[in-house]
């Protein structure tokens, strides 16, 4: 028998993987257990009912230590039916590496690798069991799909602002064009939605410079005066300052600057996005008015 050939004396079929190179040098078959199976059937009914808690008390809002409890106690039941069941099902083996030069490692390459170890042979009820309570817990733990709460509407994408909708000030009052002098700024919300933080605008009355695109000349009225979103595009905070003489908005957050006279395009800082341009005009009465919401979204980028 040569050292290429380990297998040969040991029966056809022999496995020639990582461990082929340890031999069997004694075995000992564990003898059935009643005791051992008792236990693998009492854990594996603890656990059985732990994955049926567990779910039941996320759905009734139960508290933490309820379910969590019941997860805990449930996987460690079926911790310990798994290795009381596998304790019964190999035999204990005794294994030992041959040495190169050894004359008796010839004899012992002759015996069994550890690879061909068979499991002994015992109830296959008691196995169907622990793989029956095995899925049963798994699929219990889907139930932790319900904790991610409602799909997300298109709720975050719109704001307050509608066709008609009156730009007016804090205290509700509509505005006309001219309540915004030249190099003036105003924040201004829709009528009937005043203070609600996403529709926040700036009204901006430009001085020294005239819109241009990527500003939307559609929405501009009397030529100078626009209105942008007031939320920051890049963490939400309100923009709060305009620098007249080269029309720039300015967010105190994090210092990111927006031209105002370019649709309002970032200039500077960590911001990528323009901040929304509002699309706006003057109603038969002479108010600033809405002509919808905004076309973009509002605020920091959320996918
Ligand atoms: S929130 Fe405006 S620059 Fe960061």
């Amino acid at each position: 028998m040569s050292e290429a050939d380990p297998g040969a004396g040991a029966g056809a079929g022999r496995t020639t993987d990582a461990h082929s190179d340890l031999y069997v040098v004694g075995q000992e078959v564990p003898p059935p257990s009643d005791v051992n199976d008792t236990l693998v059937v009492g854990a594996l009914v603890v656990a059985g009912v732990c994955a049926i808690v567990f779910p039941v008390a996320l759905f009734l809002g139960l508290p933490l230590v309820v379910y969590g409890g019941g997860l805990a106690v449930g996987l460690l039941a079926l911790a310990v039916a798994v290795r009381r069941y596998f304790i019964a099902a190999y035999p204990e083996i005794n294994a030992v590496q041959p040495r190169e030069s050894a004359a008796a490692s010839e004899d012992l390459r002759a015996s069994t690798p550890v690879s061909d170890v068979r499991r002994v042979a015992r109830r296959s009820l008691l196995g169907r069991a622990l793989v029956g309570v095995a899925g049963l817990f798994g699929l219990s733990t889907l139930s932790f799909v319900a904790s991610l709460g409602p799909k997300p509407s298109d709720e975050l994408a719109r704001t307050s602002w509608r066709p008609g909708a009156r730009l007016v000030t804090g205290e509700g009052s509509p505005l006309r064009p001219a309540d915004v002098g030249i190099g003036g700024v105003a924040t201004v919300w829709p009528e009937g939605a005043v203070l609600v933080e996403d529709s926040a605008v700036l009204l901006v009355r430009l001085s020294n410079r005239r819109p241009r695109p990527p500003t939307n000349l559609d929405w501009v009225v009397d030529e100078t005066l626009v209105a942008y979103s007031k939320i920051c595009t890049h963490a939400g905070c309100p923009v709060g300052l305009f620098r007249e003489q080269d029309s720039v908005l300015f967010c105190p957050c994090h210092q990111s600057t927006f031209d105002a006279a370019r649709g309002a395009i970032p200039t500077f800082g960590p911001t990528a996005r323009a901040l929304p341009q509002l699309p706006m005009d003057v109603d038969d009465a002479g108010f600033l008015v809405a002509l919808g919401d905004f076309t973009e979204q509002v605020g920091p980028a959320y996918g």
